[in-house]
């Protein structure tokens, strides 16, 4: 064992995949400052700021070159020289090939020299007219681990966004007798997707919310994590910076063991990009280690990162690269930002297109309290609790918003100069008035639209898709994302609407079954003509369904507004609808029970999901047997949520005039009261539960009048005692009786006169779970009953094939108390 994780180790350090930096910046300005030089570090050319060159300009009253006249010490020598500027300060003028955001980095390292000591040096810098640093010296502690091994360089470093085509940089002292200084700068290109305006979580004690306005933002490196791994030099990084091991921010530094992976991350189309984040940092992660007995089975791994203390606000970008599990779907687990849930049941195989080791990020925006440090955890999800518990995490940074004061303001709060008062009012004065008079043009022309958005954000709740962060904008322009089809291509790939392509009908429109131009099978809903929903619902639709992501939901590809038409575009679900595999179609053959428990388990997640994974839950409305259809593996994907509503209340009108639903499944409950909440779902799951054991019609008018509803059939042999009589024949003998047990016992539940007595899908998902285990491990359980023993007990037998890593968790255990104490 230990000499196989040696092999692999040393394996690893020969052959450590090192890819050069694919990424060319647009524009790359790297400086020597106070030299005439040219000076290289980390493979990189910083061009002496005191030759001549093109496009970078600098203009100061009195700016000094300054060289180490003590150079014994063991810097390189791009931090020798330094530029002085004393009085007013001094600017340095880049003119840029193409705007958008930059990376603009300082290097700050102290040393003696004609009389100036760079330590004395106090100052404040300005980037695009932005105050980014405010009274900087070399006493400023913030714990920026960005720093060099050596105490005596800091670096700093910002990104933002310019607009304009040059950027100015400008250094100011913070009075006449002081001065300011610089080492080496950097100013370049990054990638256009490096920060997006949508997705980004906003946590908080409101719940969660999109936050949308992080393009505009400043934001200061503070803390760049390489989780699970060693220190990374900008020599290995795709942008020049540096990562540092997550050891010394480890709360219980018991609690994780580090997994590293020898294979590089597989890059998926909508996932992270390579130019964003090194390889290396997705090939090393923190997992839960649960190999010391000591811990409890389930725990978070906790970081606390030292930040600015008060409410100051900060991007939070977790990386996630599933390196840990054996095979999809094993691992889900929560994320937790300063206690706060941040994101509930992570599911990284889906939000990966169902590829292992693809690597993706997720941004969050959080504030800081008073307690100095954003605490970071990931531990396991109760949805992963039967199979495998487990959390993990790849990298972090954390960025704080720099609370920016523009130059002009700055300069006339010193109140130096009253010339420049002067101009800063008249010219401040024409700018305001300016400002005033396209501010009132541009809101009577846009007044609208404004508002609409701001009452999105005060509003705090917007349903939030699983893949937060950034990598779904990049989604969302590609192929997996919302896509606006054109009509021309709808007709094309249904065949002009081609009747015989007709897989379906319901109270939308038809459904056609449809191949795109690039050879994707999908499913095409064109709403009817004159059909009662509106054009702007259906556009709130969109917007929630394009968000929703889970391997259990069929998803939306696309869609098409175009001629007042109304067309959903759905990824094509190859098998169909689970209904015509259990009764009523020929040429299908009879699903097993295990098959059945796995697809009612997939549908339970994916329900589970939809009322659980938003701010504001998503009721279905229409869950029947026909909704749920089966991929070319059996995986259940629950359709047709299109029409759901959020929200677990809804105004009454609203309701009465739509009672939507189907005969058979609709829950009573909100046929009487019309008040509809996720435990209407809940009901008629219950009935397609029992649709599955009995494989029959939820509504069969054909059937003796007490036979005619499946619900009140079954209830009724299930009261007796005697469901078994009217199961599948094609189950008879085939189920164990207590998995039959455990599922009929469920479904029962599930149709319970009362919404409160219902379970929710996540007690509804546990418990068919559990049925699956005692069909599957009839023998293991019964051990676990009759040997009694304490509620910590683990079976780690099978570990190794990732079976039953913890079946026996608090949870099942309590299960069969349960079951004891009846
Ligand atoms: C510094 O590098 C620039 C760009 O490569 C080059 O044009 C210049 O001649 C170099 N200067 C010195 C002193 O080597
Ligand atoms: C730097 O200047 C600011 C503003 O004058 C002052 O408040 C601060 O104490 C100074 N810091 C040092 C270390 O001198
Ligand atoms: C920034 O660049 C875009 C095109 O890349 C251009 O449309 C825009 O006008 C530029 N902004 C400014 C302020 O120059
Ligand atoms: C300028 O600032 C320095 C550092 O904060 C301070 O020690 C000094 O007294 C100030 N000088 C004047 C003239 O305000
Ligand atoms: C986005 O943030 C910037 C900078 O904080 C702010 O000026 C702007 O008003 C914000 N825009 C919106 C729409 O909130
Ligand atoms: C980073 O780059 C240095 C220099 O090439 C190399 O020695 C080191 O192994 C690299 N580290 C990793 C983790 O790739
Ligand atoms: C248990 O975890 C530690 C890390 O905390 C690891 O070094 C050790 O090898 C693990 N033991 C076993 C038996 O896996
Ligand atoms: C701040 O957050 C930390 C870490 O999440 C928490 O332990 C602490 O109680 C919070 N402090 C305050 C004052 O809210
Ligand atoms: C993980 O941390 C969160 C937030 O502090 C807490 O609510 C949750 O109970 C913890 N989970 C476990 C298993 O300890
Ligand atoms: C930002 O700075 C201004 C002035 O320096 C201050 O009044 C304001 O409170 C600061 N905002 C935050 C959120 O710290």
């Amino acid at each position: 064992m230990k000499t196989q994780k040696l092999i692999k180790l040393s394996i690893l350090l020969i052959f450590i995949p090192f890819s050069l930096s694919s990424f060319i910046p647009i524009n790359n300005f790297l400086l020597n400052c106070g030299s005439n030089t040219n000076a290289s570090i980390f493979n990189r050319l910083f061009i002496g700021d005191s030759t001549k060159q093109d496009s970078i300009f600098l203009s100061s009253h009195k700016s000094i070159s300054l060289t180490n006249q003590n150079p014994s010490s063991n810097l390189p020598t791009l931090y020798q020289t330094a530029r002085i500027f004393t009085n007013n300060g001094g600017t340095y003028k880049f003119i840029l090939r193409k705007n958008g955001t930059l990376f603009a980095r300082f290097h700050f390292s102290s040393f003696k020299g004609h009389g100036f000591d760079l330590k004395d040096a106090n100052f404040s810098v300005f980037v695009g007219g932005k105050l980014v640093l405010r009274n900087f010296n070399f006493h400023f502690k913030i714990s920026s681990n960005n720093n060099n091994d050596d105490d005596d360089v800091i670096i700093k470093e910002f990104i933002l966004k310019v607009v304009s085509n040059f950027v100015e940089i400008v250094f100011r002292p913070v009075n006449d007798s002081c001065f300011g200084f610089v080492n080496a700068i950097e100013v370049f290109s990054v990638p256009e997707d490096f920060v997006v305006d949508y997705g980004a979580r906003f946590i908080g004690p409101y719940g969660v919310v999109e936050y949308k306005n992080l393009s505009n933002q400043v934001l200061e490196t503070i803390h760049r994590i390489n989780v699970g791994g060693l220190k990374l030099t900008p020599f290995n990084d795709t942008l020049w910076r540096t990562w540092i091991p997550d050891k010394e921010f480890l709360v219980f530094k018991d609690s994780v063991k580090t997994v590293v992976s020898t294979h590089t991350p597989n890059y998926q189309k909508g996932g992270a990009t390579r130019e964003i984040v090194p390889d290396n940092v997705y090939m090393t992660a923190q997992e839960m280690n649960r190999n010391q007995s000591i811990l409890a089975s389930k725990f978070n791994i906790t970081w606390n990162f030292p930040v600015e203390n008060g409410g100051v606000r900060h991007l939070v970008r977790l990386h996630f690269c599933d390196i840990v599990s054996p095979s999809l779907n094993l691992l889900y687990f929560n994320v937790y930002i300063n206690r706060y849930s941040a994101y509930k049941d992570v599911d990284l195989s889906s939000l990966t297109f169902h590829t292992l080791a693809s690597p993706i990020y997720v941004d969050f925006v959080v504030d800081s309290n008073d307690s100095g440090v954003i605490q970071i955890s990931v531990g396991p999800s109760d949805l992963s609790s039967s199979m495998r518990i487990n959390a993990i995490l790849n990298g972090a940074e954390i960025m704080k918003f720099v609370n920016v004061t523009d130059l002009d303001s700055h300069v006339s709060s010193q109140k130096t100069r009253f010339l420049l008062v002067l101009v800063c009012s008249i010219v401040g004065g024409i700018v305001i008035l300016v400002l005033v008079i396209a501010f009132f043009l541009v809101r009577l022309s846009r007044g609208k639209k404004k508002l609409k958005q701001r009452t999105v954000e005060s509003v705090g709740w917007t349903p939030l898709g699983v893949f937060g962060g950034s990598s779904l904008s990049r989604m969302s322009e590609g192929y997996f994302g919302l896509n606006k089809i054109p009509f021309v291509d709808i007709k094309l790939a249904t065949n002009n609407f081609d009747k015989s392509l007709i897989i379906g009908a319901g109270g939308f429109g038809m459904v056609y079954k449809g191949v795109l131009k690039d050879n994707v099978k999908v499913a095409v809903k064109r709403g009817m003509p004159g059909s009662r929903q509106g054009l702007p619902e259906f556009q709130s639709e969109i917007t929630i369904l394009s968000k929703i992501r889970h391997r259990h939901l069929v998803s939306l590809v696309g869609f098409c507004e175009e001629n007042s038409e109304m067309i959903l575009v759905y990824e094509y679900v190859e098998k169909g609808p689970l209904r015509n595999h259990l009764y009523g179609s020929e040429g299908f053959e009879p699903l097993s029970w295990k098959r059945r428990l796995e697809i009612c388990i997939g549908a339970a997640r994916g329900l589970h999901y939809l009322h659980t994974g938003f701010t504001q839950g998503i009721i279905h409305r229409d869950i029947k047997s026909t909704n749920i259809l089966l991929d070319e593996n059996y995986v259940a994907k629950v359709a047709d949520f299109g029409l759901s509503r959020s929200g677990p209340c809804i105004d009454e009108t609203h309701v009465s005039t739509n009672v939507k639903g189907s005969f058979g499944y609709l829950d009573p409950e909100y046929f009487r009261r019309q008040q509809l909440t996720d435990k209407s779902d809940v009901y008629s799951f219950g009935v397609v539960l029992f649709e599955v054991l009995c494989a029959r019609h939820a509504v069969d008018p054909q059937l003796d009048r007490e036979q005619v509803n499946l619900a009140e059939w079954s209830l009724k042999w299930q009261k007796k005692g005697m469901l078994e009589r009217i199961i599948d024949p094609y189950l008879v003998g085939k189920i164990n009786e207590s998995s039959l047990k455990k599922f009929s016992e469920t479904a029962e539940k599930c149709l319970a006169e009362y919404g409160v007595d219902r379970p929710s899908m996540g007690d509804v998902l546990w418990n068919l779970e559990y049925s699956l285990q005692l069909q599957e491990s009839d023998q293991e359980v019964n051990e676990i009953i009759h040997e009694n023993r304490p509620r910590s007990i683990r079976i780690e037998r099978d570990y190794d094939n990732n079976i039953y890593s913890d079946i026996s968790a608090t949870k099942v255990f309590s299960q069969l108390m349960h079951r004891e104490g009846r």
